[in-house]
């Protein structure tokens, strides 16, 4: 059965759904767009030669029986409501990220999900960079041995004009800045190769003028077993990367993918052991060189899943407890920049961090 796909919200992230959908032609269809904004649906149902028709409301959109599944590409305080107005009419929906502001939200979500027998999947594609899949090869082997040392930095450049759009900029609309919305994507793989967090020290500023969320966000993160990890994000930095670093007694991985060893003698490093780090390349690489690999980049890797998911009767990868778990550290991360406290996670549901209303109330803005 072709899935029927409808798409809510016709800005920059949905041309790149529609795109992907487009690709994956043979499992499924786009068959109508929504936005308030008439001239943006217009848009993307002639995009790259798309057949999809604009729909006059989102009540329209939801009331088609042809449409199995909604892109839900809307700002995110837009996500909660029609995530599970959608999951509630019977379909499955693929939300942008972040999946909410708050854990409260992505609860509901997901139970909503859950009590409709549908499926939530979230938009947070480099899960499926196969770099990382290698470093998690490497990391779920035990190949380092007990972790000493991990970091993770998230940098990129983000203008005055970025910040245009009418939600940005803002506590309310974006639900934070850099963290929640540029290095989610890092800090959510991250988190999958190196499991739970116990605490976050952190601290947050703003240095571009006229808006109230973070540009700058650092923080020491406890991972569960006592490992230390540094984080820093940005979006004040002319260089656009992500590093990562995860490091055992002698031997790590990191990000770009590296495989790195040190050949240690009466307690000193001596020299690079190449043996043991084409050792770590093997495992990184797993089966792969058996050639059973499926092609694609990371977006079309992500909304295939997703789509088998559906036809599968599965969970997708990227699912609503997925998209949760990194929305917990980042509320963390807010919470004890905002009142200088180191933070224990789980973050408990009578917090009252852990609702929207709650963060909006207590979060320091810039301004
Ligand atoms: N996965 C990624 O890598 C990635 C990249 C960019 C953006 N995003 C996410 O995608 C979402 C949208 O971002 P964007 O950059 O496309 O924003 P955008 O401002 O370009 O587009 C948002 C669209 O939603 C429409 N909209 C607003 N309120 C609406 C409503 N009530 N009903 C219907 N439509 C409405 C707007 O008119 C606009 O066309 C955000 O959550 C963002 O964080 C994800």
């Amino acid at each position: 059965m072709t899935i029927g796909i409808g798409i809510l919200g016709c800005g920059a992230v949905s041309r790149m759904h529609m795109k992907t959908y487009l690709q994956l032609a043979g499992l499924c269809e786009v068959r109508a767009v929504y936005d308030i904004d008439s001239r943006q649906a217009e848009r993307l149902a002639r995009w790259e030669g798309s057949s999809a028709e604009v729909c006059a409301s989102w009540e329209d959109l939801l009331a088609r029986d042809d449409i199995h599944a909604i892109s839900v590409c809307t700002p995110p305080d837009l996500h909660r409501g029609p995530v599970i107005e959608a999951l509630c009419a019977g379909k499955h929906v693929l939300c942008e990220k972040p999946l909410a502001p708050s854990l409260d939200d992505c609860d509901a979500m997901i139970a909503a999900a859950r009590e409709n027998g549908r499926l939530l999947g979230v938009a947070m594609q480099t899960r499926f960079n196969r770099d990382y899949e290698r470093m998690k090869r490497v990391l779920d082997s035990g190949a380092l041995g007990p972790l000493r040392f991990a970091q993770l930095n998230a940098t990129c450049w983000r203008g005055e004009r970025y910040y245009e759009a009418p939600w940005r900029g803002t506590w309310e609309r974006q639900s934070g800045g850099v963290a929640i919305n540029q290095a989610l994507h890092a800090l959510d793989v991250f988190v999958w190769l190196l499991g739970e967090i116990e605490s976050v020290q952190a601290d947050m500023e703003t240095v571009q003028q006229g808006i109230e969320v973070e540009d700058v966000a650092m923080a020491m993160l406890r991972f569960r077993g006592g490992l230390p990890a540094l984080f820093g994000c940005s979006v004040n930095a002319v260089r656009s990367e992500i590093r990562m670093d995860i490091s055992g007694y002698a031997k790590a991985v990191s990000y770009p993918l590296g495989y790195h060893t040190l050949l240690v003698r009466d307690g000193d490093s001596v020299a690079h052991d190449e043996a043991a780090a084409r050792e770590l390349e093997r495992i990184g690489n797993g089966s792969e060189q058996a050639g059973n690999q499926e092609p694609g980049d990371v977006q079309i890797r992500l909304m295939n899943d997703f789509l088998r998911a559906i036809a599968e009767k599965r969970e997708p990868a990227m699912n609503g407890a997925q998209g949760r778990r990194v929305i917990e550290v980042i509320t963390a991360i807010y919470k004890s920049a905002s009142t200088g406290e180191r933070v224990q996670l789980p973050i408990d549901t009578a917090d009252p961090w852990y609702t929207t209303s709650g963060i909006l109330k207590h979060v320091r803005r810039a301004r």
